[in-house]
C-alpha cells in the first residue's frame, strides 16, 4: 500500500475557536453590513479569509524571536535575513519593508510613472491598485486557459507571450518599466508559472530591454507545483528550483506573510544597483532604516528561518496536499470549483454555483455571506467588489470569474476542519436552487473598496 503524505510535524501549542449557532451569526454579519472583513474573529469558527501572515510559526522560530537584535542599525537579526535571502533568492541587493504592499510602494515609487504600462499574468489588487495610483495601466496577460474554471492546465498562471510581445510592440520601451510575475497567480487561483514558461518571458524581456521582476509571495508552493508537474524537475530540490527560476528575473518584492512563514513581513530583493540605490531612497522614507525597513529585530530572526522551512518538500507536500483534500471532497460533493486545486486556497466558481443570483448583486459575495451563516466560516470574495470600478469610466469591472476564496492559512488546521468546510458547502449547494437575489452597495472607498464596502440585503 502506497503510504499517505502527513504533516512534518506535530503539534506543541494549541488555540482555541468558538462555535456559534446561526442566529447569532445572522445578527453578527448584519452588523458588519454584509462585509466578511467586519467581522470580529471570535465570531468566527474555521477563518479561510486568507492565507497571509495567519500561519503557525515553528519552535525554531518562535527560538528566533527570543534572540532577535533590536539594534536600529546592522543588527544581527537583519545580517541572517539578508543572509538567507541571498542563499534561497540568489539576488545581490536586499531591502526589508514590513509587508508586501509596502514592498510594492518602495519598488514602484522608484520604478513607475504616470502613463506607464506594467504587463504581467493577473496582477494582485494590492499591485494593481499601486500602479493604478500612479496613473500607469496593469496589462493582464495571463493565458486563455486561466479563465475557464473546468480546463485542466498544469500551469495557468502562465503568460501568454504573444499578448505578451503585443504589449511591447505597442508602446515605446520606456513606458514599460518592468513585467511583473506573480507566482503562484493568486487572482488566478493560486495557479502555477512553470519554469519553461519563466524562462521565455525572461528570454523575450531580454529581446525588448525590459526587466522582469516577480511577485515573489509563494514562490516555494509554486516549486513545488513545478517539481509535481514540470519533466525534467522531478528529482531536483525546491530549493535548487527556486533559486532556477529567480534567475531569470531582475528582482522581485515578496510578501514575507505567506512563503515566509511569519505573521508580518516582507522585503525586495534584486541585483541591478542603481535600482537599488534609487528603492533604498523611498525605503527610508516610507519604511525606515535600510537594516529593519519596518520589522522587528526579532521578526527578522523569524523570517530567515521561515524562508528555509517553506521551502522544504515534506512540508509543501502536506501543505499543498491539505488543499487538494479539501478540493477532492468538494468535488465529491459535485460543489463547482476551480480547477487544478491552487496552490493555498479552494476557489468557488459563483458562476456555475449560484448562476440565478444576478452578477449587478454580487453572487460570489452572497456565496461568501452564505457560507458564514452556515458554518461560521469565512471565506472571501474574489469577483465584481474586488475588481474595484474602472479608474476611469468609474463603472463597475466585471471579471470573467466570479468566485469565492477559501485560502487556508499554513500550519493552522487540520483535515477534520476542511471535512467540516466541506460539508457545510455540500448542504449549501444541495439549497442552491432557492438563492435568486444577492446585495446592493451603500458605501463604497475610491480604490480597494472591498475592504470597507458596506452591503444591503435586497
Ligand atoms: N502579492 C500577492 C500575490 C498577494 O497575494 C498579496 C497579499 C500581496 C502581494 C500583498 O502583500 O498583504 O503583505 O501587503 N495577499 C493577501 C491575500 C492579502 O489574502 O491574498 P501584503
Amino acid at each position: 500500500m502506497e503510504l499517505p503524505y502527513s504533516e512534518p510535524y506535530k503539534i506543541k501549542m494549541v488555540e482555541s475557536i468558538k462555535r456559534s449557532t446561526k442566529e447569532q451569526r445572522l445578527k453578527w454579519i448584519k452588523k458588519a453590513n454584509y462585509n466578511l472583513f467586519n467581522l470580529s474573529s471570535e465570531n468566527v469558527f474555521v477563518d479561510l479569509l486568507t492565507d497571509s501572515g495567519t500561519g503557525a510559526m515553528s519552535d525554531k522560530q518562535w527560538a528566533e524571536m527570543m534572540i532577535g537584535d533590536e539594534s536600529y542599525a546592522g543588527s544581527s537579526s537583519f545580517l541572517k535575513l539578508k543572509k538567507t535571502v541571498k542563499k534561497i533568492t540568489g539576488f545581490k541587493y536586499f531591502l526589508p519593508t514590513h509587508q508586501g504592499r509596502a514592498a510594492e510602494n518602495v519598488l514602484f515609487s522608484a520604478l513607475v510613472k504616470e502613463g506607464d504600462f506594467v504587463p504581467g499574468n493577473s496582477h494582485f489588487d494590492t499591485t494593481k491598485g499601486h500602479i493604478e495610483f500612479r496613473k500607469a495601466t496593469a496589462v493582464d496577460c495571463t493565458i486563455d486557459e486561466a479563465f475557464d474554471t473546468s480546463i485542466i492546465h498544469p500551469f495557468k498562471g502562465n503568460v501568454d507571450l504573444s499578448k505578451l510581445e503585443d504589449v511591447f510592440k505597442s508602446h515605446p520601451k520606456e513606458k514599460i518599466p518592468f513585467v511583473i510575475l506573480t507566482i503562484t497567480c493568486n487572482s488566478a487561483g493560486g495557479q502555477p508559472v512553470s519554469v519553461k514558461n519563466t524562462r521565455e518571458v525572461s528570454e523575450l524581456c531580454k529581446q525588448y530591454g525590459i526587466p522582469l521582476y516577480f511577485d515573489a509571495a509563494r514562490y516555494a508552493e509554486n516549486a513545488y507545483f513545478i517539481k509535481k508537474r514540470e519533466a525534467g524537475y522531478e528529482n531536483k530540490t525546491i530549493k535548487e528550483i527556486v533559486k532556477e527560476v529567480f534567475s531569470y528575473g531582475d528582482g522581485m518584492t515578496i510578501s514575507a506573510k505567506k512563503d515566509g512563514l511569519v505573521n508580518m513581513g516582507g522585503f525586495i530583493a534584486l541585483n541591478n544597483k542603481a535600482v537599488f540605490k534609487q528603492a533604498t531612497v523611498f525605503n527610508i522614507m516610507y519604511e525606515g532604516f535600510i537594516t529593519y525597513g519596518g520589522m522587528n529585530g526579532r521578526d527578522m530572526g523569524a523570517l530567515a528561518v521561515g524562508l528555509d522551512e517553506a521551502t522544504e518538500f515534506n512540508y509543501l507536500e502536506s501543505r499543498v496536499e491539505q488543499i487538494a483534500h479539501l478540493g477532492k471532497k468538494l468535488v465529491e460533493y459535485g460543489v463547482p470549483v476551480l480547477q487544478p486545486f491552487g496552490g493555498h486556497a479552494i476557489f468557488l466558481d459563483a458562476n456555475k454555483f449560484v448562476p440565478k443570483i444576478p452578477r449587478e448583486e454580487y453572487r460570489a459575495q452572497a456565496l461568501a455571506i452564505e457560507l458564514y451563516i452556515v458554518g461560521g466560516i469565512r471565506g472571501v470574495e474574489i469577483g465584481t467588489v474586488l475588481a474595484d470600478r474602472d479608474p476611469f469610466t468609474r463603472k463597475n469591472r466585471f471579471p470573467d470569474l466570479e468566485m469565492v476564496r477559501l485560502a487556508v492559512p499554513r500550519r493552522t488546521y487540520t483535515n477534520n476542519h476542511m471535512d467540516y468546510v466541506a460539508a457545510c458547502l455540500k448542504n449549501i449547494f444541495d439549497t442552491r436552487e432557492e438563492a435568486k437575489s444577492g446585495y446592493e452597495i451603500t458605501d463604497e472607498a475610491p480604490i480597494m473598496r472591498h475592504f470597507t464596502v458596506k452591503f444591503k440585503k435586497i
